[in-house]
């Protein structure tokens, strides 16, 4: 249920997480930051149930960053055969939920064939579901995904007096996709880390010390009680 305090005619539309602070929860505890990653996943799923009790159409996860690559190898193996296997156990509950899963981020790049023909098939799965979407940003980079939109723009042979942000916003990966509202990121870094740049142009940010892995329901909560307190002004002033 969610909590009565919260304006449920205020619920922001689209939510997006960076799900950041697995590698040093596990390492407090003296595991492998690999456990980290995995105990994220009932933060993850608790999280998307608390999403739902609210109504929230549209939620983003940032799971894995072009940048993530870098890591060590058997760190980025690790996470790609995890968000699999993530995928596969969970997609008919999703399902079941009315949940539309979709990802976004670089197609045919890296990423291993058989997690790419994962990812296709739950796509087309849940594809019928609108009870609220939940996208992955999976090997997904704010600027690749521009550089991307502006590469078809050139494919098509757009002129130049037609590259609008309209032109650009529906070259993105999902565009369809509102706007977030509201971008959450854990583990009190302040950066953006390259997620959904074009996207967060007006979204209220919440920054919050705790580490993904203890993420729950009730943190999503008090950060949509937080959004409910800003006044967004998109550069106007207000009447
Ligand atoms: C976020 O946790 C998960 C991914 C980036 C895949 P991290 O692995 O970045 O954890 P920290 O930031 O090192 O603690
Ligand atoms: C951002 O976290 C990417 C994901 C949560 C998937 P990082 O841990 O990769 O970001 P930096 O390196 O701290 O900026
Ligand atoms: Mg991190």
């Amino acid at each position: 249920m969610p909590p009565p305090d919260l304006d449920l005619t205020r619920i922001p539309t689209h939510v997006a997480c960076v799900m950041d602070g697995n590698g040093r929860w596990a390492t407090r505890q003296g595991l492998k930051r690999t456990d980290g990653h995995a105990a994220g996943e009932e933060a993850l799923f608790d999280t998307v149930e608390g999403a739902l009790d609210l109504g929230i159409g549209w939620l983003t996860v940032y799971a894995f960053s072009t940048e993530n690559w870098r890591r060590p190898a058997d760190e980025v193996r690790y996470l790609m055969q995890f968000n699999e296997r993530l995928l596969l156990e969970r997609r008919d509950e999703l399902n079941e939920a009315g949940v539309r899963v979709r990802f976004i981020g670089r197609k045919g790049w890296r990423v291993p064939k058989r997690v790419q023909g994962h990812i296709d098939d739950t796509e087309a799965m849940t594809a019928h579901n609108r009870r609220m979407t939940l996208t992955f940003a999976f090997n997904y980079g704010g600027r690749a995904e521009i550089v991307d939109a502006v590469r078809a723009l050139v494919t098509e042979g757009t002129p130049a007096e037609k590259i609008t942000e309209k032109a650009i916003r529906t070259r993105l990966y999902a565009p369809d996709m509102p706007d977030p509202d509201l971008v959450v990121r854990t583990s009190g870094e302040y950066r953006i880390s390259n997620f959904l740049l074009w996207e967060m142009a007006y979204s209220e940010l919440i920054f919050t010390e705790t580490l993904w892995p203890d993420f729950r329901r009730e943190n999503l909560f008090e950060a949509v009680r937080e959004f409910q307190r800003r006044d967004r002004r998109y550069g106007g002033v207000d009447q």
